[in-house]
């Protein structure tokens, strides 16, 4: 997809270098893209149709809008304008590009190029968070001259620089999990006490985090519930942010159906019953607040006892500090579901917060398989080869 920005001059060395590397480029012009960059020469450098009109008759008859949105391993948007990131954000469907962009199911790749000020404009900041959000990639924009004659944040990133990330989606590994859909929670949640202040945990969502980036990377639709965190939100996952268990829970609920749910987050078990409306005073001489404590939704159990809609794997995390085998089947049967990965927090580990974890990874009746020490991305791969395995067929 061309937009209609200045940049779209540059479309035409991405084409080129594109075919260099053997791949089979369909362009769509926006309006303004036939403006700036002739649909002659770029389809010539594609050796191919270019597509422009949503109502074109032929084109409809030969190759519905549809179709052509779900031909494609990969859907690359540059320059994207702010005008069209804003549509891609709000659902907008009023010209072909913006129609194949809602109708499509194949992964986004958008290289904005803009004026600074468009750029760093607080509607397009929250219209690309959405878009991120939605699991779309964003490639730049970098900083430096902008044709507009301003400095700043706005330049398309440069076509040899496209070349590589088109080609690093392409060549992506196989995806095992393609057609299948995952919910995976992540992170601590925060039980508010008032308006200030709140029960917590030290969960930082990297183990979350990791499984969902993952379970993308193997080709699964992911959405990701998370409580409060501090890192990013993953490539290609759908995030949902949330504070507390409560709201994690209908959050959980709401992505339902799904194939594979993991549960990662440290949900805290108890929230205060009741939350003031007003801060709560300290009284000089006063005794100190008691808080009564409601317990929060268990949303593995839920998930795995679903009534209608229990996903066909739930895997969930045992946190434990005892004997990890015992404690984690046990943890298991209470909750109904499939696999455990347990890991042991006593004190002097650094699992909570860290960047490393050791697994006991508990599938059944069979043995549990003990994993070495490794780092919380490599768990999250190992876990995704065996629901890989499973999905396959093999043994679960
Ligand atoms: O009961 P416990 O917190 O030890 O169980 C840990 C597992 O249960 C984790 O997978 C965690 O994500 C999940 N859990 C949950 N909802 C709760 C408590 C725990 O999903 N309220």
């Amino acid at each position: 997809m061309i937009g209609g920005g200045i940049a779209a001059y540059k479309c035409l060395d991405l084409i080129r270098r594109l075919d260099e590397h053997g791949v089979a480029v369909r362009c769509v012009l926006t309006a303004a893209a036939k403006e700036l960059v002739s649909p002659l020469a770029v389809a010539a450098l594609s050796h191919g149709k270019v597509f422009d009109e949503l109502f074109s008759l032929t084109d409809e008859a030969e190759m519905g809008h549809i179709r052509l949105s779900r031909e494609a391993d990969l859907v690359v948007v540059a320059p994207a304008t702010a005008d069209l990131l804003a549509k891609m954000a709000n659902g907008l469907a009023d010209d072909l590009a913006s129609t194949l962009l809602l109708a499509t199911d194949k992964p986004v790749l958008v290289a904005p190029a803009m004026n600074p000020r468009m750029w760093a404009h607080p509607a397009t900041r929250r219209n690309v968070e959405r878009l991120r959000a939605d699991g779309v990639t964003i490639l730049g924009p970098a900083a430096g001259d902008t044709a507009c004659g301003e400095v700043g944040t706005g330049r398309m990133v440069e076509p040899t620089e496209l070349v590589e990330a088109i080609l690093a989606r392409l060549r992506a590994g196989p995806r095992p999990l393609a057609g299948l859909r995952a919910l995976v929670t992540s992170g601590p949640t925060h039980e508010p006490i008032d308006p200030v202040r709140f029960i917590a945990n030290r969960s930082s969502g990297r183990q979350g985090h990791a499984i969902a980036a993952a379970l993308a990377r193997a080709g699964a639709e992911v959405t990701l519930v998370s409580g409060p965190v501090t890192i990013p939100d993953p490539e290609g996952v759908r995030t949902v942010h949330v504070e507390t268990a409560r709201e994690m829970a209908e959050a959980c609920l709401a992505a339902l159906p799904v194939d594979i749910a993991v549960c990662a987050a440290a949900v805290a078990d108890w929230r205060p019953e009741e939350v003031p409306a007003h801060k709560i005073k300290k009284m000089p001489g006063g005794p100190p607040p008691t808080l009564r404590l409601a317990e929060n939704p268990d949303i593995l159990a839920t998930l795995a006892r679903h009534p209608t809609a229990r996903p066909r794997l739930v895997v969930g995390f045992a946190a434990e500090t005892g004997d990890l085998e015992t404690e984690a089947r046990a943890k298991m049967a209470k909750k109904g579901c499939d696999w455990i990965l347990a890991n042991d927090v006593s004190e002097g580990t650094t699992v909570f917060g860290g960047a490393r974890n050791r697994i006991l990874l508990i599938t059944g009746d069979g043995p549990a398989e003990a994993w070495p020490e490794l780092a919380k991305e490599e768990v999250a791969r190992r876990l995704v080869e065996r629901i890989a395995a499973m999905f396959a067929g093999g043994r679960s």
